[in-house]
């Protein structure tokens, strides 16, 4: 019986091609590569700079510390997202407050912003979940008022454009990643996208060890880490990024298949992108549905794979020792919902329908 993964990645012959040309040269680290991705990112990302790093999680922890964020500031986000953005804030010393979400676009909620705002916020990290555009436009004017930085955790969001802009490039910083599950990339890896050149240069400082040439030499002129993007990670997300249009364009028609099977089906709510969008780059495709963990497994019975996007941050663990009395009513009752179904370029109409039909039958 064939198996559906939750996610793959689309490697041609030109990316292993790109790779290989890398490993003959001897620059697989610091050479031309990481320069074309960069370029070429910028441009697609409609921003002044970029800068790679060896993941989404190093980007969000740079560009906190590029903004001076450390020991004792608040960052204001959600607890709808991944780890990696309530862990980044607690890396730079900082203390997370996580604020709920609203059902509109599952991203932050603009009130709840408003309420959680006190004069120890330092920054704001704003996650567009599973692709989809948070209001960012509103919560930049809030914090522009309180005189708050923003940050865009794009990482799920490569491609997607909000009233024509890319989502990315509407705060003071975006970060990118490129994870193999993600709409494309580089293994692993991430991008931060600013058009302020002095956060463009602590970015650089920051992801090398402090470290800027002086002649040949290098003087340390601040603290950083290595956390730079290899040439060979490079060649892959550099080759990957030229394809990134036919590669949305076919993540669209997966969606259009999807909804073909799925539209007005009692029990599903199936995503929807707002009007001011205008591409169909999910990230993940994630349905809304009762009973998902009980439907997750039968569909494993079937060798479909399908995720639970996203456990609450604040519900995990060793983040609800932090915070035992958090209580964010949307959050729960939107994660006690979602199942994430196959989403990858390579799926056809025909697994589509064989995926819908069993999610179907798995409802019965
Ligand atoms: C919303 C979000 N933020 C941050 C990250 C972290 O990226 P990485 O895994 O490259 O560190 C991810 C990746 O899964 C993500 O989806």
């Amino acid at each position: 019986m064939k198996s559906y993964p939750l996610a793959q990645p689309e490697i041609t012959k030109e990316d292993r091609i790109a790779v290989n040309e890398v490993l003959k040269t001897a620059h697989l680290s610091r050479g031309p590569q990481v320069l074309a991705f960069e370029n070429k990112f910028k441009e697609m990302a409609q921003s002044n700079y970029a800068s790679s790093v060896s993941s989404g999680t190093a980007g969000l922890i740079i560009a906190l510390q590029a903004l001076g964020v450390s020991q004792g500031d608040e960052v204001i986000t959600v607890s709808f997202t991944v780890p990696a953005t309530v862990n980044s804030i607690i890396a730079v010393g900082a203390n997370p407050k996580m604020v709920d979400i609203e059902t509109q676009t599952l991203g932050m909620c603009p009130q709840a912003l408003k309420q959680a705002i006190t004069k120890k916020t330092k920054a704001i990290i704003v996650v567009h979940a599973f692709g989809k555009a948070a209001k960012i436009l509103e919560i930049i004017a809030i914090a522009n008022k309180a005189g708050i930085a923003v940050i865009e955790d794009a990482c799920e969001a490569i491609g997607n454009k909000l009233k024509n802009k890319p989502l990315g490039s509407f705060a003071d910083i975006g970060v990118f990643a490129f994870y193999p599950n993600k709409q494309i990339t580089s293994g692993e890896g991430g991008m931060l996208v600013t058009n302020n050149k002095s956060l463009h240069q602590k970015f650089e400082l920051l992801k090398n060890h402090g470290r800027s040439m002086n002649g040949d030499l290098y003087d340390q002129v601040s603290f950083g880490w290595n956390f730079r993007l290899s040439d060979i990670n490079a060649a892959l997300g550099h080759s990957q990024i030229k394809r990134l249009k036919q590669i949305i364009e076919k993540r669209k028609k997966i969606t259009e298949h999807y909804q073909q099977h799925l539209d007005n089906t009692d029990g599903i709510t199936l995503p929807q992108f707002s009007p001011q969008e205008n591409t169909s780059a999910w990230f993940v495709y994630v349905v809304l549905i009762k009973n998902p963990d009980l439907i997750k497994e039968k569909m494993t019975q079937s060798n479909i794979q399908c995720g639970r996007y996203f456990s609450p941050v604040h519900l995990q663990p060793f983040y609800k020792k932090l915070f035992p009395q958090l209580k964010l009513i949307q959050t729960e009752r939107i994660a006690n919902k979602t199942l994430a179904l196959p989403f990858y370029t390579q799926l056809t109409a025909k697994d589509i329908a064989f995926i819908s039909n069993t999610l179907l039958n798995c409802m019965n």
